[in-house]
């Protein structure tokens, strides 16, 4: 597969990343166990990936224990990125964000035990936190990069002001917020004018619209009851419903290509820029080949317009997010 460089920092990346959230929380019961999850990270490796994402929240804690475990033997051939920024009590309970230079020390300490590595490749603030001056946030981080416990700052969800005020302190390498044709607020709020200018590189998350793009996804489907797409507004039958278009128009386009429609979601991510590098998350070896199959297929000026031209006809229904946690992304 071919790499991709993620900002100023220079940090070489599959253009395709495995977003490893999913094998621990959010969609329900895996489809295999542990050992299986192991397996897929591992096949990723041998596929051509280098890029697998997690956080210390996803599980909690669990999926960084997972990662470390399945990409011990390949370490320094992958980049691992995880995540701090939640204060999580000792049973994983979530007391809300924290990014207080003290508790960042100690999360990533935390970090670095599960994943079982000595330097955490790429970490980002997982939210921004509006108690604690983003300047020292970076400052914290910063020293983690001078003692050699972390690689790459990175952000996600920041508003571009934020990001470019951080940047003057420690710069960042990536920002990773949700981005894909059926969530746009990085171009429309101008976080990718800032990253382009900066230097930053950009993982979109969610970049296959937690799988509603995949097309698998029709207005009746039905989640397990763990599911977190139950409490999202976007995934109710109606809005699904409403939002099928999209679907339609990624197919029409893959029919043409020959490709799926999670794959022309994924090369319409590439083909922003060439800075971009995605990071969709599956638990079966065969989605996972199929979203790998997404950086051969190449969308041409024509074929761009045609998608953006009638991707600006269709509304989409729904917030992506229950409002709470909507709350603490753009700050
Ligand atoms: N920074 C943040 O705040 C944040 C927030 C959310 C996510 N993330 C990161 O981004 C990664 C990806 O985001 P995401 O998991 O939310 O959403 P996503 O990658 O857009 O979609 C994942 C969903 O799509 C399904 N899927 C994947 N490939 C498919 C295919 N080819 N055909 C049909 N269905 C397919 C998966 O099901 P199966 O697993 O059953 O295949 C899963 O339900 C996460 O793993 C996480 O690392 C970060």
């Amino acid at each position: 597969m071919q790499k991709r460089v993620l900002g100023n920092g220079n940090l070489e990346v599959s253009a395709i990343g495995l977003g490893c959230m999913g094998m621990s929380q959010s969609y329900g019961p895996n489809p295999g166990d542990r050992q299986e999850m192991i397996s897929l990270i591992r096949t990723a490796v041998e596929r051509g990936i280098t890029f697998f994402d997690t956080a210390e929240v996803y599980g909690p804690f669990a999926n960084e224990e997972l990662v470390g475990e399945a990409l011990a033997p390949v370490r320094d051939r992958v980049v691992i990125a995880t995540k701090f920024g939640f204060d999580l009590g000792p049973d994983g309970d979530n007391r809300g964000v924290n990014s207080r230079p003290e508790h960042i020390k100690e999360a990533a300490e935390g970090s670095l035990r599960r994943l079982g590595v000595e330097t955490i490749d790429l970490y980002y603030q997982h939210r921004v936190d509006p108690d604690v001056p983003i300047e020292e946030v970076a400052g914290a981080v910063k020293d983690r990069i001078w003692e050699g416990k972390v690689r790459h700052f990175g952000m996600s969800e920041a508003a571009a002001q934020t990001i470019r005020r951080a940047h003057a302190v420690q710069p960042v390498t990536a920002v990773q917020s949700e981005y894909s044709l059926w969530w746009r607020r990085p171009e429309e709020e101008e976080v990718l004018p800032a990253l382009e200018e900066l230097g930053i590189g950009f993982v979109p998350y969610s970049p296959l619209g937690k799988g509603f793009l995949t097309g698998k996804i029709d207005e009746n489907a039905a989640f397990a009851s763990n599911d977190i797409r139950n409490t999202i507004p976007r995934f109710t039958p109606e809005a699904r419903k409403a939002n099928q278009a999209l679907v339609d128009l990624l197919g029409s386009i893959a029919q043409r290509k020959n490709a799926t429609p999670a794959q022309i979601a994924l090369a319409w991510l590439l083909a922003q820029k060439p800075w971009i590098a995605p990071i969709p998350g599956t638990r079966r070896p065969e989605r996972l080949d199929e979203n790998i199959g997404a950086a051969a297929v190449e969308l041409t000026p024509d074929d761009l317009r045609e998608i953006e031209n009638a991707a600006s006809e269709i509304t989409v229904q729904g917030a992506r997010y229950p409002e709470e946690l909507e709350r603490m992304t753009g700050r």
